[in-house]
């Protein structure tokens, strides 16, 4: 029995790699931080929350870091812990770069002094991107990060890229672009479109206030993100390797078809700051723009060129991003439903 170790294994990522690799017949341990809250709702809703052996584990800790790797002996270790929202690393950008880029450099020397056998996964960005290069960015594209939190998985992903050269780990690193799913957390556009419409086609919310309209990105769905993160760790040489649909999306897009899926058509008036998106049926207005939600500097357009892993590793999506509006905002609207 293989023995893997996910850090972060209480995100969206985490849950659905933890099913994944127990479905496969992994020991699977997860690293928890401690929290206040319940932070166990992901792994619950999976029903996985007594299958998997969970410890404490904290990025900003070294020592912890250090005995978890030398004591587990891990046969595969998935870093899928950051803090991951791009709008907050402007609130906490030393944390952000604590946890993101000098965490990655914790793990990676810990392998390295006690655990050389570990093959290592590090979860990198499409933000890494950034200000795009090239109007379809694969592996060679050259990055030009627009946040601490960019710049951040830059740093963890060069240094991912050169303890592999530098020490021979089997250390791999997956740029993925946006991926999403019900699990989502709340404060990522995707997610909070699905939810807040789905309140309001139930009559529980009146408005959903929301930032730059226009921003463009690659969607895809979560759950084949992840077989491509265990793909990555099954390849005979480790490498980098972009994960994304091809296809790129606006974010008024995205309310549009989660909009549809409710059975709300949208008429959108005005333009900028000043574009409202009203109910056809009723005159209402349903989706108002509000600056507090604009970044210092947007990341305007991702577009993912998944090329080289479908060659290199058969991973090709398949849910697109009409299908995920449906699959979020149906979910969102029967739990809204259960709350009445
Ligand atoms: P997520 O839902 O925000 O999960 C992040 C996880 O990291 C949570 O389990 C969180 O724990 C944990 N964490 C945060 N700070 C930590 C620390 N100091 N020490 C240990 N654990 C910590 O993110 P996700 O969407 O699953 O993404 C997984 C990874 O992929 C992240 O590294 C993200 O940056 C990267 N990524 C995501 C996407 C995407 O579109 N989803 C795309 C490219 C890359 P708590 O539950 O306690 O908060
Ligand atoms: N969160 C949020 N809230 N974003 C908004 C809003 C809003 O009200 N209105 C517009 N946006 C725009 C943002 O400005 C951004 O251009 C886009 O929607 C997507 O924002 P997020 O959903 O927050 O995701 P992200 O693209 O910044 O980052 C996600 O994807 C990255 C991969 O490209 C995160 O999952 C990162 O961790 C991940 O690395």
């Amino acid at each position: 029995m293989k023995k893997a170790f996910i850090s972060g294994i209480t995100g969206q990522d985490g849950a659905y790699l933890a099913q994944l690799l127990l479905s496969k017949g992994y020991e699977v341990t997860g690293g928890v931080r401690r929290s206040s809250l319940n932070s166990m709702f992901r792994l619950e809703a999976l029903d996985l929350a007594q299958k998997v052996e969970l410890v404490s584990f904290d990025l900003s800790d070294p020592y912890n870091v250090i005995e978890i790797i030398s004591n587990g002996q891990y046969d595969e270790f998935y870093n899928l812990a950051a803090q991951s929202f791009v709008a907050a690393s402007w609130d906490v950008p030393m944390q952000t770069a604590d946890v993101d880029a000098i965490g990655v450099l914790r793990i990676l020397e810990a392998i390295r002094k006690s655990s050389t056998h570990t093959k290592f996964y590090q979860a990198s960005t499409s933000e890494m991107f950034g200000q795009i290069r090239e109007p379809r960015q694969n592996e060679m594209t050259p990055f030009y990060p627009r946040s601490p939190y960019g710049v951040s998985k830059l740093f963890a992903h060069s240094m991912t890229v050169n303890y592999r050269e530098s020490f021979q780990l089997h250390a791999s690193s997956g740029i993925l672009f946006n991926h999403e799913s019900p699990l989502r957390g709340h404060e990522f556009v995707t997610k909070k479109i699905t939810s807040e419409l789905a309140k309001i086609a139930l009559g529980l919310k009146d408005t959903l206030f929301i930032g730059n309209l226009e921003a463009r990105r690659d969607w895809g769905y979560a759950e084949e993100y992840v077989e491509g993160m265990w793909s990555m760790l099954q390849a005979s040489t480790p490498d980098d390797f972009v994960l994304a649909t091809g296809v790129c999306t606006s974010v008024k897009a995205f309310v549009e078809y989660s909009a549809q899926s409710l059975g709300i058509s949208i008429e959108w008036r005005g333009t900028g700051v000043d574009e409202v998106g009203y109910n056809k049926k009723n005159g209402k207005p349903v989706v108002v723009v509000d600056p507090k939600f604009y970044r210092p500097a947007e990341v305007d357009v991702l577009l993912g060129d998944a090329s080289k892993a479908e060659a290199k590793l058969g991973w090709k999506p398949t849910i697109n991003v009409e299908q995920l509006c449906h699959m979020m905002v149906t979910h969102d609207y029967d739990l809204a439903k259960k709350s009445i």
